[in-house]
């Protein structure tokens, strides 16, 4: 089954098309356009209107690089949510224009899940994941337990991706700020100490902000502040990731996410899945960030299961929980 995914949800537009082989995910492609504000933080008005702008010539693009025909296309997928309203309403507009016209089904699908079945799909050896999902926006540790994902942890105010950002922003550095603070971080010698606050599984970020952004006021050293950011932030991610996969018993930790390129929190979280005995893995990074091959992926599981949906059920749905998805692709 050959299907077209089109991810929306935040500041990237992207349109794959995928086919199974044997249960596994091939990519034909996987192009993506990303909306850079030019100053400050994301606008959902503008974002959505920069992905109204280049989708359709994405999807043209997209087919013609897969050397598909549109008749060759099974199923039209969707990021129906979590993400902004705007953005998410012209990635499914574009959706059931193009499932209409093709005269093929639609299915809208959890942006998150995705992030976690395209590691399951594309990475040899990758079964039953501890996914640690880390965006601009979005902070999960994610689990398989009972019939459904459920979320063992998250943040409790920003993405770890938006908490980069913003110091960043603060010292003004370019956005995406996350590449920049790992090239200053290697170069930190001195470890400030930084408010490392996990509540419960749950993490939150913004007074470690706050304490990072005084030290800049007050002269410290911009490497060694980046350092110290990296370590403390990716410390309290890595150790809700090992509590999730104690819990769960899990013997798989998977990365997901922008944040996943970072080499420092990889080699956090693979100590520690190594000292568990884990399996550590992580996807290539054209599939880590948002992307439409995701999509398409987690579009053609649930279409394979028997699940269906109508162009009346593929509304948006902006606050689309993990656990409220209905995993039957999953024995
Ligand atoms: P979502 O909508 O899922 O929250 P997103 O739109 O924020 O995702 P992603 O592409 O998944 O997009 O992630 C972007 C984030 O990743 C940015 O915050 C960026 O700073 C961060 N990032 C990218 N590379 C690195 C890196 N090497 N180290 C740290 N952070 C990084
Ligand atoms: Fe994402």
């Amino acid at each position: 089954m050959i299907c077209l995914g089109i991810e929306g949800t935040a500041h990237s537009i992207g349109v794959g098309i995928i086919k199974d082989v044997k249960g596994n995910c091939h990519i034909f492609s996987n192009l993506i356009k990303t909306y850079k504000p030019e100053k400050g933080g994301i606008h959902p008005r503008e974002a959505a209107n920069h992905h109204a702008t280049y989708i359709a010539d994405l999807i043209s693009e997209s087919v013609q690089k897969a050397g598909v025909d549109f008749a060759d296309i099974d199923l039209v997928s969707f990021s129906q949510g979590p993400g902004l309203g705007p953005c998410l309403r012209t990635a499914a507009t574009a959706a059931r224009a193009l499932a209409l016209t093709i005269e093929k089904p639609i299915m809208g699908v959890n942006h998150c899940v995705a992030h976690l079945e395209i590691g399951r799909g594309t990475v040899r050896g990758c079964t039953d994941p501890v996914l640690l999902y880390v965006s601009g926006a979005n902070t999960q540790v994610i689990a398989f337990a009972e019939g459904k994902y459920r979320v063992f942890g998250e943040t409790l105010d920003i993405g770890i991706g938006n908490c980069l950002d913003k110091f960043g922003r603060a010292i003004g550095l370019e956005f995406p700020c996350g590449p920049k603070i790992e090239e200053l971080a290697k170069k930190g010698a001195r470890y400030l100490p930084l408010p490392y606050s996990i509540k419960g599984m749950d993490i939150a970020f913004s007074g470690l902000l706050t304490a990072a952004e005084n030290y800049i006021s007050k002269g410290k050293p911009l490497e060694d502040v980046c350092y110290s950011i990296q370590e403390t932030t990716f410390a309290m991610l890595t150790e809700v990731t090992e509590r999730a996969m104690a819990h769960t018993e899990k013997q798989e930790v998977l990365l997901g996410g922008g944040v996943a390129s970072n080499k420092r929190l990889r080699e956090m979280v693979e100590t520690m899945a190594r000292d568990r005995g884990a399996k550590f893995f992580v996807p290539s990074r054209d599939v880590c960030v948002d992307n439409g091959a995701m999509i398409a992926w987690l579009g053609f599981l649930m279409y394979d299961s028997g699940l269906r949906m109508s162009i009346d059920e593929s509304i948006i749905n902006q606050r689309y929980r993990t656990d409220m998805v209905e995993v039957s692709w999953r024995g």
